[in-house]
């Protein structure tokens, strides 16, 4: 791949690097280096003082990424989960971070490049691994794999998908002739329990739902929450970018419950559990891609960002 915006197309930049920024010799990490499209905007804004910690799950994403910030010398890059920021942190022999930025989810290349097992609209071996490397389940194990009910609360949990019991048990029956393992035969499962006219939106939520479930997303993401604003200094930044509703929830009830921690009856007057809070939310709470944006990259259109800052 030579032009680098084909790898991904990095969304609300102007604003992450609004909000991520509070100092320009400062240390930050960005947990979701993907093809380095944030990195390269926040590193143009920052002085040759400061350090960035690039993360991914993904080695191949590293690989790219550190070819496209080539220039910069300042770029510690990790390949492993975010919740492994502290070991991340080792490396670059960092104890306080000035910002954290979490953009989520998947790049435009994992979903695009077939190989990689995310897609609908080939037929593909179904995977979803970010890290292709990892000796962990893949989607296709899953659907081999699971019984009915872990199925079924598969899709309804993650997948939000109404349909859920109907799409498990069709699996589990076809499985006992044929295994499902390929996107194609995942969809034609689907297309025999969803009305025609509602199919293509349940085809983005089960394999939403079999990714979310081959990554452990979300156990990821609460972890890492917990674990980002340990390492930011007073004043320091969280910056999440989440792309559906989920990971939104998970990440707006976090920020929430950090910053109004007490777990006092309302009707007592004074606190008295003693709990105090950990961030400020940052205003607006809640920030959405503008539609010019959305009009260029339509990937765009799901992200929702929200801020905290340490307190
Ligand atoms: C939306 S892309 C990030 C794109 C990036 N901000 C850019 O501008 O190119 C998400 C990236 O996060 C990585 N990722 C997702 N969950 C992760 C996790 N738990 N730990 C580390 N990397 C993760 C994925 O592999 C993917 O490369």
């Amino acid at each position: 791949m030579t032009e680098t915006n084909q790898y991904h197309i990095p969304v609300l930049v102007d604003e992450v690097c609004e909000a991520l920024i509070i100092n320009p010799d400062g240390v930050y990490l960005d947990g979701t280096l993907g093809g380095g499209g944030h990195a390269a905007e926040i590193l143009k804004r920052l002085s040759a003082r400061a350090l960035y910690i690039g993360m991914d799950r993904d080695p191949e994403a590293i690989e790219f990424a550190r070819k496209r910030l080539n220039d910069y010398s300042n770029v510690i890059f990790y390949h492993g989960v975010f919740t492994e920021l502290e070991k991340a942190m080792e490396k670059a022999n960092v104890k306080e971070l000035d910002g954290v930025l979490l953009d989520l989810g998947i790049s435009g290349h994992q979903v695009d490049d077939p190989q990689r097992g995310f897609t609908f609209r080939t037929e593909t071996k179904l995977d979803m691994r970010m890290d292709p490397t990892a000796q962990t389940v893949t989607a296709a194990d899953i659907l081999l794999t699971y019984d009915l009910r872990s199925l079924s609360r598969v899709f309804r949990i993650y997948g939000e998908e109404r349909h859920s019991h109907c799409i498990a048990r069709l699996i589990v029956k076809e499985r006992e002739s044929k295994p499902v393992v390929t996107s194609d035969d995942l969809i034609r499962i689907i297309d025999r329990c969803v009305p025609r006219k509602h199919v293509k939106k349940s085809y983005a939520r089960i394999f939403q739902a079999l990714r979310i479930e081959v990554n452990k997303e979300l156990e990821q993401l609460r972890e890492a929450l917990n674990l980002a604003l340990g390492k930011l200094r007073k004043g320091g930044r969280l910056v999440v970018i989440s792309y559906h509703s989920l990971e939104d929830r998970a990440v707006k009830q976090f920020l929430r419950k950090q910053e109004n921690p007490c777990e006092c009856p309302p009707e007592l007057p004074v606190c008295q559990c003693g709990k105090t809070p950990a961030l400020k939310r940052i205003r607006p709470y809640l920030i959405l891609p503008r539609e010019e944006e959305i009009n260029n990259n339509p990937r765009a259109r799901s992200a929702k960002m929200r801020v905290g800052e340490k307190l």
